[in-house]
Order: C-alpha cells, then sequence, then structure tokens
C-alpha cells in the first residue's frame, strides 16, 4: 500500500474486511477512553469492564479499538500505553461499524470496521519508539480533520449561543493548563476535572474543561504558550456562570498535540463527505503556510512583545504618514525584513500594490468587533467585557465598534499577505463607518469590495519585523488610498529601497 506505513509483517488497516485470520496490525495510539466498569448482567454482582483507543497507520486511516473484559484484563491493559505510543495488534475481532450510533460516543473514523480485542486471542505489544518508523510517529501531529475544518476562538465567541450544545473542531493555542482535580460525586464515584485555558490571536482566554483521565494526562504535556492544539469534536456550550461559551473534551474528542501545518494539507480527502480509496480526490499540496503556522508563530511572538506593548501601541499609533517617504516592492519588503531580522523596532515605508483578498463580503469573516473603550482590546463577544481591563466583570467599561480585517496586498514582486487594516484607517480606507458598513446588504459590500480589489493605491505601512510572524513580517496599514497613476508608475519604474 503506497499510502501505508505498515511494512509487510503488518496489514494495512486500509486493507482490513473480516474474516482475515493471522491479523497482525501496528499503529499510533491517537486518541484513547478512561477505563470503565459496569455492572455485568449476565453475572450478577459482578462487574465487565472496558476501555477503548484509536490507532492510526497512515495520514487517513485510523480505526478504533474497543476491549472488553474483567478487571484484572482491562486495567493492565490499558495502563501499559498511551496517546502517542505504537501499538502491535495481533488477532483482533474485525467488526462492521454501525456509523450513526456509534460515532456518537467515540472518534468518526475513515475506516468502515472497527476492531475488539478478546482476552483469549488478541495480543496488544506496546513497540519502543526506536523500533518503528518515524513516519509512523509522525502521524500524532496529523489532525484527524481536514486543515480548513475548524473554528477559531473568535468564530465560537462570534456565533455565541448559536454554537451551544454543537460538536466542532477548536484550533488554538495553550494559555495555562490546571492542576488536575479529584472529587467523589454523591452517588460515591470517583471523578476528576482539569481546566485548560485557550487563546489565540484575538481571544485572550477561553475555557476547555477535561473530565477524564487520559486527556488530563495529555493536558499535562502541553507547555502554555508553547503549545498548539487542534481538538476535533468538542462539545461547545453556553456556560451560565461565567455567561461565556466554553469547551469540553468528550468521548468523541481526539486532540492532536502541535499539528504539523507542513504535512496537514496531505491529508488526501475529505472522507467525513464520502469514502473512497486514493488517490481520488487527492490535493496538490497547497504552498500557503497553513494556520497552525500562523497561530504558532503568532503565540511565539507574543512571548517577547507583551500584550501591554500591543495595546499601548494600538492607542499610540499616531505617526504621521507624510513623514514616511521610503518607496518599496513587496520583494524589496521582504528582503528588508529578513535583513533586520532580531531588530524590534518597527519600520515604515510606501508600497504601491493592489488589495487582493479583502474579505467583507464574506459572511463566515467577522469584519467589525467590539473593542475596549479604555485599552483597544478585542473584548469578549458572549460576555462583552474586556479580558485585560476587566478582571472584575461587574465593573462593565464600554466598547466600541471597530474594523478589524486582515488583507493582502499584492504587487508585480510578490504578496504580503494577513496586513492589518483596523480602526478608523479602515473606515477611511473603505469610505464608510462601522454602523454605515453593518447596515450594508452583502451585494453593496461585494461592490463596496470591488472598489478596491485590483486598484493601485498609495499604502503606508508599519513593518515589524520577525522570523517567526508570517513571511518574516507583521504589517499594518497606516493609511490606504487610491494612487495617482502617474505617480504610481513613476515610482514603479525606478528606484526603491533595498
Ligand atoms: C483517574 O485517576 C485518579 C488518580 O490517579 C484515580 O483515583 C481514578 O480512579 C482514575 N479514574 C479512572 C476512571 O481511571
Amino acid at each position: 500500500m503506497a499510502n501505508s506505513f505498515a511494512s509487510k509483517n503488518f496489514t494495512a488497516l486500509s486493507d482490513l474486511h473480516p474474516n482475515m485470520a493471522n491479523l497482525k496490525i501496528i499503529g499510533i495510539v491517537i486518541g484513547k477512553t478512561d477505563v470503565k466498569g459496569f455492572p455485568d448482567r449476565k453475572n450478577i454482582g459482578s462487574e465487565r469492564y472496558t476501555f477503548s483507543f484509536t490507532i492510526r497507520d497512515s495520514p487517513a486511516h485510523f480505526v478504533n479499538v474497543s476491549s472488553w473484559g474483567s478487571e484484572d484484563y482491562i486495567r493492565p491493559l490499558s495502563e501499559n500505553f498511551k496517546v502517542g505510543e505504537c501499538v502491535i495488534i495481533e488477532n483482533p475481532l474485525i467488526q462492521r461499524k454501525e456509523t450513526e450510533r456509534e460515532e456518537k460516543f467515540s472518534p468518526a473514523t475513515p475506516s468502515n470496521w472497527k476492531l475488539l480485542l478478546s482476552e483469549s486471542h488478541s495480543m496488544v505489544k506496546v513497540c519502543s519508539p526506536y523500533e518503528v518508523d518515524t513516519k509512523l510517529l509522525s502521524l500524532i501531529h496529523l489532525p484527524v480533520k481536514e486543515s480548513r475544518d475548524y473554528y477559531s476562538l473568535t468564530d465560537i465567541v462570534a456565533n455565541g449561543h448559536n454554537l451551544d450544545g454543537r460538536i466542532i473542531n477548536v484550533l488554538a493555542a495553550v494559555r495555562s493548563v490546571g492542576e488536575p482535580k479529584y472529587f467523589t460525586t454523591s452517588d460515591r464515584r470517583k471523578g476528576q476535572r482539569c481546566e485548560v485555558k485557550l487563546f489565540d490571536e484575538t481571544e485572550p482566554s477561553f475555557t476547555m474543561t477535561c473530565w477524564d483521565n487520559e486527556s488530563i494526562l495529555l493536558a499535562q504535556s502541553w507547555m502554555a504558550r508553547e503549545t498548539v492544539i487542534f481538538a476535533s469534536d468538542v462539545r461547545i456550550n453556553f456556560n451560565k456562570f461565567q455567561n461565556c461559551m466554553a469547551a469540553t473534551v468528550i468521548s468523541k474528542t481526539i486532540i492532536t498535540t502541535n499539528p504539523d501545518a507542513r504535512r496537514w494539507h496531505w491529508i488526501p480527502w475529505d472522507w467525513s463527505y464520502s469514502w473512497c480509496e486514493p488517490p481520488c480526490g487527492f490535493q496538490e499540496p497547497n504552498l500557503d503556510t497553513p494556520e497552525a503556522n500562523i497561530l504558532l508563530n503568532y503565540i511565539r511572538e507574543n512571548k517577547e512583545t507583551n500584550v501591554a506593548d500591543e495595546i499601548d501601541s494600538y492607542l499610540k499609533e499616531s505617526i504621521n504618514v507624510n513623514t514616511i517617504v521610503d518607496v518599496y516592492t513587496v520583494e524589496q519588503l521582504k528582503v528588508k525584513a529578513l535583513r533586520s531580522e532580531g531588530k524590534a523596532d518597527p519600520f515604515y515605508g510606501i508600497l504601491y500594490a493592489y488589495i487582493s483578498t479583502l474579505n467583507i463580503d464574506d459572511e463566515t469573516t467577522k469584519v467589525v468587533r467590539n473593542r475596549c473603550s479604555s485599552c483597544g482590546y478585542i473584548v469578549n463577544e458572549a460576555s462583552n467585557t474586556c479580558t485585560i481591563c476587566n478582571k472584575d466583570s461587574s465593573r462593565l467599561k464600554s466598547v466600541f465598534l471597530s474594523f478589524d480585517l486582515l488583507v493582502d496586498l499584492t504587487d508585480h514582486t510578490g504578496t504580503l499577505h494577513s496586513c492589518s487594516l483596523t480602526g478608523s484607517i479602515a473606515e477611511e480606507t473603505l469610505g464608510c463607518t462601522t454602523n454605515e458598513f453593518l447596515a450594508m446588504t452583502n451585494e453593496q459590500r461585494t461592490k463596496l469590495k470591488w472598489q478596491f480589489l485590483l486598484e493601485r493605491s498609495k499604502i503606508y505601512l508599519k513593518l515589524i519585523s520577525s522570523h517567526r510572524a508570517r513571511a518574516g513580517l507583521k504589517v499594518s496599514i497606516l493609511s490606504c488610498k487610491l494612487a495617482d497613476p502617474t505617480e504610481a508608475s513613476r515610482n514603479l519604474a525606478g528606484q526603491g529601497h533595498t
């Protein structure tokens, strides 16, 4: 199998079918549940135990394995390995999956089959990482969903109550991992709980709760402000006590720690819509840096430049653009960024370019957000409070609406991605206030967009070099006006700075 890392000694998960004898498979454990006990109906007074896990042997193939038996069999079996380790399974039973019913409680798997371990026939051996192919080990960093199939925290907060009770995928960075708390319920069952705080570019804090030992164990391995997670199938709820949206890890959830953005786009197809054998629907790698890398860059950068600085600069962004005279091309800006790598000082420049991406008529992109009047930071939309100023949420500070756009700028030498266009600069550029914009129909917004797309503009930029930001640069637009054609061509014909 071209798509599998299993050697000839092992059957690839893609080749599974029932009634296979002497089956031997290898895979990396990507998800695992806690052991649970149930009263045994056939044997009144005793209990049966179960746990399950999910193994993967190639980007597109993973399967759910479950095991039932006595406590003496199940507990040691479960304690033997954890998420991230590779196991060899011999002689499991192959059963057809009852998709709908089972996927309510277990990870959705592309395979039509599930595996059952039996105490008398099956064997599970844990492999040392030195014994297995690194390709197999690297699958742990490959999310189980398509690279664009997720919500950012901002999307979740923006959707508010609409997402209450929904099961979705989330990409976010880890802000902190709480201490696990152990308790006993009123019916004397043991329980545990661990709160993880997540964040991303616009949401400074978002709670995700783990209720099982396996996910708590995984969470304990995460590093605050270092780790990015892709959590597939977490449940979103509105938390009435804290008046905000929150996520819960459930038995379906599979969490990928530090998703490998370089390989992520290699997931060959979206099996949630159709099932087919490779290479159908195979996607060519998309050379753009996927979102996980941008997020990773963002958190790493913010370890150095702290949030307070960002807020200060937001409020004090009062540079007189007339003092900026240096004209660059996109390519020259990128070169300059490389050369000034490591220097924290911003530099300024003029670019004659087209706005090549302007998402103002796309309903899935949020264009206008609430900012806190006292610090300028984007406020949490569900609670409408600023997490920076309002430690005490009873003292509501006022908020104001502000454009918050990321645009791409293109000239004949290349494209600067994700340049921020916010606040009054965005109002001036678009020629309307946020309220006027919100009152527009989608058609009007599309019309507005086309006034800018592919029209050459004279754009004043503030650039902060950072080898970790996308393309090495963090770019803010200070002014953007349609360019005078003669002035633009005079500048394009000549000079430029390097
Ligand atoms: C979870 O871990 C705690 C502490 O190690 C233990 O007391 C408890 O029984 C575990 N629960 C499950 C379901 O394994």
